[in-house]
């Protein structure tokens, strides 16, 4: 039964791998509790020189508006923190929306623009929120396609607390974020979930209704997605599962 550490091993291995084959790999990355330990074995990885990262690029799926990048709330201090501190990623290779940009929507529009003139994203590393959503794309009943400014709700204002000093309310209400649209295009996706918190909403999004109400459902429609779940958050899927908890969809 795997365990998050033994599925984030098998993340890193499997990460590693892509990095050899494709040098100058092109990724999305999430932050959040989840890409945690994924993120420690890639550092951990590095230090051995196991991989380099020198020529990869990596764009983040969100940033929140209004909080400059250096605000330790930040997802690009999160991301120091976590990843970009520890391992050879070149600065000018990390795309990053800008969450103080004054005209946010010129902003959005540079960062489609950016990471199509990387030649589009190889592979989105995604989580899902307790809620559904993808990136800060939140459910609704309709969702924006690309990069935009979305309105978080109140569940993912408290989710993200903890890089407030546990207060929600100076979690900023509105971030930068790539559309469900934006992830799609990737040439693939990786969606990951660990926890039995994320039991009922990830057998929601791969079993329920494939819809708005539930944005990470929309992966589904994705020909290469494969999803990375630890036995506690797919104890509530009914279908097949493999030792690793990897479905591969749409193959
Ligand atoms: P989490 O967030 O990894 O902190 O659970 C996931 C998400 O909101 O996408």
């Amino acid at each position: 039964m795997p365990t998050e550490v033994e599925v984030a091993r098998a993340l890193a291995d499997a990460l590693v791998a892509e990095i050899a084959k494709k040098r100058d790999l092109v990724l999305a990355l999430p932050t959040g509790r989840t890409p945690l330990p994924l993120y420690r074995e890639l550092v951990q990885r590095h230090r051995v020189r196991a991989v380099s990262f020198a020529r990869v690029r990596t764009f983040n799926l969100d940033e929140f508006r209004g909080l400059p990048a250096d605000h330790p709330g930040s997802f690009r201090a999160f991301m120091e923190r976590h990843l970009f501190a520890h391992v050879d990623l070149e600065k000018a290779h990390l795309g990053f929306l800008d969450g103080e940009a004054d005209d946010a929507a010129a902003e959005c529009e540079r960062y489609e623009a950016a990471i199509a003139g990387a030649g589009g994203i190889d592979l989105a590393i995604v989580g899902i929120g307790g809620n559904g959503h993808v990136a800060f794309n939140e459910p609704a009943e309709k969702l924006v396609s690309r990069t935009h400014v979305a309105k978080l709700t109140r569940n993912t204002r408290q989710a993200n607390a903890p890089l407030f000093g546990d207060d929600p309310s100076a979690v900023p209400t509105e971030a930068l974020t790539m559309g469900i649209g934006t992830v799609l295009g990737a040439r693939r996706i990786w969606l990951i979930a660990a926890g039995a918190g994320k039991a009922q909403i990830l057998a929601r999004a791969l079993e329920g209704e494939v819809g708005p109400a539930c944005p990470a459902s929309l992966l589904r429609a994705h020909p290469a997605l494969t999803v990375w779940a630890d036995d506690a958050a797919a104890a509530q899927l009914s279908r097949g599962r493999s030792l690793l908890h990897r479905w591969f969809v749409g193959r």
